[in-house]
Order: C-alpha cells, then structure tokens, then sequence
C-alpha cells in the first residue's frame, strides 16, 4: 500500500507542465492515482471500524464523484445543486446523506422524492418541514440527526461545536428536540451525525474527539432506546497545507482509539460506523498551477504576478477561513532545472487589482521569470467553487483529471 505522505513527496512536473501546455492556465490538476492511494491508507488504517462518506463540498467535480462511485460508500452533499451533480455523477440516491443548516422545500423535495439516503436534521424546523413534504409524497424519509456536542477539543482549524453554532442541535437541547422529531410520523430516525471540527492534525485531538462522539451517541441512544443503523463521525482529519506541517499519523489514531473503538462496536453491532470527510482524500491529490506573467522589483522586493490568484484560488490566499495568511508549500515546475536560478525569496500576487490578491509572500523559490510555471500543493480540496471566479472576469480556472499520468479536461465551471 502506498504511503501518500511519500507519493506526495514527488511532484510530477511532467504532468503539470503538459497540464499548462495544452489546456492553460490557471489549472487544478487531481490526481486519481493519489486519491486511490489515500483511500487505500485510510481504509488500510480505520477501515476495521469505518465506512467512508466524502463531503461533495470539499471537490465536486462530476468527473471525480463519477470515478469516486464505485470506490466509496457514501456521498455527503449539503445543496439541492450537490445533490444534481451526484444524480449527474451516477451515484445512487439511496446512498446519498445531505447536511446543511438552512435546507429549503425546493431543495428537500427533490431529493426526498428522488429516495435520498439520510436527511441529516439540523433543527426541528428542519424536520417538521421534511416531514411534511415526505407526507406529501406518501413516503416515510430515513433521517440521522446531528449533534452539536458542547466540547471541540483543541487543535482544529474551525469549530463548528463547542460554543454558539447554527450547525445541528446542541446537546444540551437533545432531550427535548429528538422526542419531538421521533413523534413525525413521515420520518423515521435511523441514526445519528456529529461533524464537529475540521483541519486537526494531531491524532490525539481527533481521538478525544471520537471519545466525545461516542459518548454522546451512547446517551442519545440510551434516552430514546435507540439501536441506530448508522452513526457518523465527522472526521476532521487535515491534511499538511504549510512548510513544516506533517501528514496526520493515521496508525497512531488507531492505535490511540482502537481498543475504545473496538468496544463501542461491540455495543452496537448492528450499526454502521461512518467517517464523514473530504479534503483527507482529495486535498493532496489536487495542484494548482499558474503562470507568471509579470514580474516587477518593488524596493527591494521580487514580485511575480501571476495568471491566477484569490479569483481561483480563495484557499491558498489565505483568505477561506484562515486567520493569519501562511504560504502553502508551492514549487517552480522544472526546479532549477538549467542551474541557473538561485533561490531567493519572492512574493507571488494574483491578477487581481486588490493587495489581498497574495498567493505567497517571502517564499524560497528558484528566481521566477514571465513564463514561469508556479504550482501550489494541496489544492484538491476547496479549490475552484471556493474561489470568488467571477470576481474582476478573468477566465476561470480549468479543471483536469489525471489517471495513470493521461490528462483529461472536466472542466465545469464557466460552462454553464
Ligand atoms: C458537515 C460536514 N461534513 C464534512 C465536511 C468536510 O470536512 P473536511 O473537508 O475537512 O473533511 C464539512 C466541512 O466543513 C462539514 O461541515
């Protein structure tokens, strides 16, 4: 099985610079090779207990979810819109869970009527809502509810528990909603959905927090006599972004959880344990390339400017939920491949006419020249839907597939 901190390792800037010669930039390139070798590792390492759901939001690429379908159990949307691109990509919908805090009748309809796996029920308001549209439709929806625990240990890029949230119900307010959403006689609830922080890359936070899922599904269950056919943890395993971050050791996670996890098993062992991630699988698998295409010497300082920047890609920006802006890890494609460019430190700017419009500031590259190809690493993950691409109209960013080292456009957006 293929390490992918060591596949990554590896930059192929073969493949990238064929990526810009013949379809341009800026390009996100994803790499399938990878994404397989990652789901091997995650399988390798949690697959005893866990099923794997992938959160469409992180990368959804039809192209991708297409190739995902017959490799993955689950797919998690959080749109009416995902749930087309699922329908689009192939999936089946009995195999689809939706989440969301603001679902609305014109997006539940069609997916309650279409026979959507799990609605995952983030308010009464919610529920009474799906209730009344599967009562409409004749039809009894399976649903899991999300919690909201009251404690996100430290370590995770962003909390979406632990303090004031609109995700899920608090726990705190469990025994008072979930009677009341188990009274609905349109739905019928299976099981439960905690996602509680994203972005941790200390196996000791993700175990704590597993520890506090499981011992908020074991009181829900015990309260409501419930023997849930499903319950899901949010995973929140994070992958390396910056100089110095390292990939999460899924082996010590096994090794910090197994035996607690081996015993919550036990006690459920008519339900289906599910990791419910994105960017673990897709994030390294996935390089943005642009090309340089100015480049001015500013008092002192180099600066390339780029053909690409926050417009297609908000996350290496540093500007999609980061608190102080930190480099991703990014390369010249070819190196210094004439030995004939010492490194130095440059800042990388986007097209854009704003100064947040920084793809790297101070970074030890090989001296970059218009022409240049840069590429930024771990950007398979919230990459071109979570970019402003319509923001000052430059073209947007193409989207390429890359199997077994051929290249394939699917490109989506801009297209329609
Ligand atoms: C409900 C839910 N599931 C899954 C994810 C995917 O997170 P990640 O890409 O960090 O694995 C998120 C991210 O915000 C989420 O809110």
């Amino acid at each position: 099985m293929a390490d992918p901190a060591a596949t990554q390792g590896a930059a192929p800037d073969r493949l990238l610079a064929e990526a810009a010669g013949r379809f341009g930039t800026p390009a996100y390139v994803y790499s399938t090779d990878l994404v397989e070798a990652r789901l091997a590792h995650l399988r390798a390492h949690l697959g005893r207990w866990f099923a794997i759901s992938f959160a469409v939001k992180s990368n959804p690429n039809p192209a991708l979810l297409s190739w995902m379908r017959d490799r993955l159990d689950h797919l998690d949307i959080s749109s009416g819109g995902e749930f087309g691109l699922a329908m689009q990509a192939g999936w089946e919908a009995g195999r689809i869970s939706f989440t969301g805090p603001a679902k609305q009748a014109a997006e539940l309809r069609p997916a309650i009527a279409g026979g959507l796996g799990e609605l995952v029920l983030e308010s009464l308001r919610e529920a009474e809502l799906a209730d009344a549209i599967a009562g409409e439709l004749g039809l009894v929806q399976p649903v899991l509810v999300r919690i909201a625990p009251a404690r996100v240990p430290k370590g995770f890029g962003d909390q979406m528990a632990g303090r004031p949230s609109p995700f899920g119900v608090d726990v705190e307010d469990a025994a008072e909603i979930l009677p009341r959403i188990a009274a609905l006689p349109h739905l019928r609830i299976i099981g439960l959905h905690i996602y509680s922080g994203t972005q941790c890359l200390r196996p000791e936070a993700i175990c704590e927090n597993w520890r506090i899922f499981m011992q908020v599904f074991s009181e829900i269950c015990e309260a409501l006599a419930l023997t849930p056919q499903k319950l899901v943890f949010g995973a929140g395993l994070g992958i390396p972004y910056h100089p110095g971050d390292s990939e999460l050791d899924l082996a010590a996670i096994a090794a910090g959880i197994g035996p607690e996890l081996d015993a919550f098993a036990g006690r459920f062992p008519a339900t289906r344990l599910e990791l419910e991630l994105g960017r673990y699988l897709v994030g390294p698998a996935g390089w943005f390339v642009t090309r340089v295409v100015s480049v001015k010497q500013s008092r002192g300082t180099r600066i390339a400017i780029c053909d690409g920047g926050l417009n297609a890609n908000l996350a290496a920006s540093g500007n999609f939920g980061m608190v102080l802006r930190r480099n991703y890890v990014m390369h010249r494609v070819g190196g210094d491949e004439d030995g004939a460019r010492p490194e130095q430190k440059q800042d990388i700017s986007g097209p854009l006419c704003t100064s947040i419009d920084k793809l790297g500031g101070g970074v030890a590259l090989p001296r970059l020249e218009v022409g240049d190809l840069l590429a930024i690493h771990a950007c398979g993950a919230y990459g071109p839907t979570a970019s402003p691409i319509h923001f000052i109209s430059h073209p947007v960013p193409r989207e390429l597939l890359a199997t077994g080292g051929q290249l394939r456009d699917v490109s989506r957006l801009g297209k329609d």
